[in-house]
């Protein structure tokens, strides 16, 4: 039973997702899956990177595998770097960032734009964030529940970004996040999300590589990687709403899309996204990730 649902609520609940779903043509199955998500039941994504986030040294070594507050501020400060460049980040902007951890980028961005906003799932590392960004008076930050930005109004955000987030995400909520983006975004504005790339040989290298990993470990934790194809973020783009500007595409797929703004004429839209797509696409290999860290992380040092 959910907090404060009354038994009569919890049982329609039950029921009503119990034909949706279809189990009623296959009640024997039904119930073993029932039996089995109750048994094994797996932490929630806050329970798990709560627990990774449980002290500033793991919480590092999650983010980017940083040993040190140096190493930490220096890869915060290249990758608010790729952003504010290859995003045309600047002043007047306000931004968000979907799964800021202990704010490594924000902490480096905030001064180069409007106003900075970091969610996350963790309340540790939005503790983690408050103390490291607390010198800085154009920074918020909130935890999130799920896929939801519920609490940003529409159309509100110049950029809104996601920085090694999606990977580790069930592919259902980094759409619903898609669509989250597409619903916050102003019209005009840049988003940008990576994911980890199976067409890559390097990709398809760390993937068997963790397949190895859990192949006996029964269930996989939540946090576990995950892999997706250019196609499919794509079409989660599109699906949303969203245009897509431009993919890169290697160990990484790096989308970078925009709301275009709805209602008006084909040849002015036609003509804005031809702008975008032209500026986007020169500034793009800003984004890139080095060679040197793509090569550690296929080989599962991080
Ligand atoms: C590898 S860290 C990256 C942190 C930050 N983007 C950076 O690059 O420094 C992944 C982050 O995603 C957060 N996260 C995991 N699942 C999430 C979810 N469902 N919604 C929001 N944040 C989530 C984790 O708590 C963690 O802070």
């Amino acid at each position: 039973m959910r907090a404060g649902e009354n038994t009569l609520a919890s049982v329609e609940r039950l029921a009503k997702r119990f034909l949706r779903g279809g189990h009623w043509k296959h009640p024997l199955r039904a119930w073993r899956l029932w039996r089995a998500e109750r048994i094994g039941r797996e932490a929630t994504y806050r329970e798990c990177w709560d627990y990774l986030a449980a002290t500033k040294d793991t919480a590092y070594l999650m983010i980017d595998g940083s040993e040190t507050e140096e190493g930490f501020r220096a890869t915060g400060r290249q990758v608010a770097e790729a952003l504010k460049e290859g995003l045309f980040i600047s002043k007047g902007h306000r931004v968000l960032e979907i799964g800021c951890g202990a704010a490594r980028i924000g902490r480096e961005l905030a001064p180069h734009c409007g106003f900075w906003h970091g969610v996350d799932v963790s309340p540790k590392m939005i503790d983690l964030a408050r103390t490291r960004t607390e010198h800085l008076s154009n920074v918020s930050l909130a935890t999130v529940e799920g896929p939801s930005l519920g609490m940003f109004p529409d159309n509100y955000f110049d950029r809104i970004y996601s920085w090694a987030v999606f990977f580790h995400l069930d592919k259902e909520d980094v759409f619903m996040y898609i669509q989250e983006i597409y619903r916050a975004l102003k019209p005009g504005g840049l988003a940008y999300y990576d994911t980890w790339n199976l067409l890559d040989e390097l990709g398809w290298k760390r993937w068997l590589l963790e397949l190895e990993r859990y192949r006996d470990f029964g269930k996989k934790p939540l946090h576990r990687n995950q892999w997706s194809t250019p196609q499919e973020m794509r079409r989660y783009s599109e699906k949303a709403g969203l245009t897509v500007l431009h993919v890169l595409e290697g160990f990484l797929i790096q989308v970078i899309s925009t709301k275009l703004p709805p209602d008006i004429p084909v040849a002015d839209s036609s003509r804005l996204l031809a702008e975008l797509r032209e500026h986007v696409m020169r500034a793009a290999d800003h984004l890139l990730p080095p060679l040197g860290i793509v090569g550690s992380v296929a080989e599962g040092d991080k």
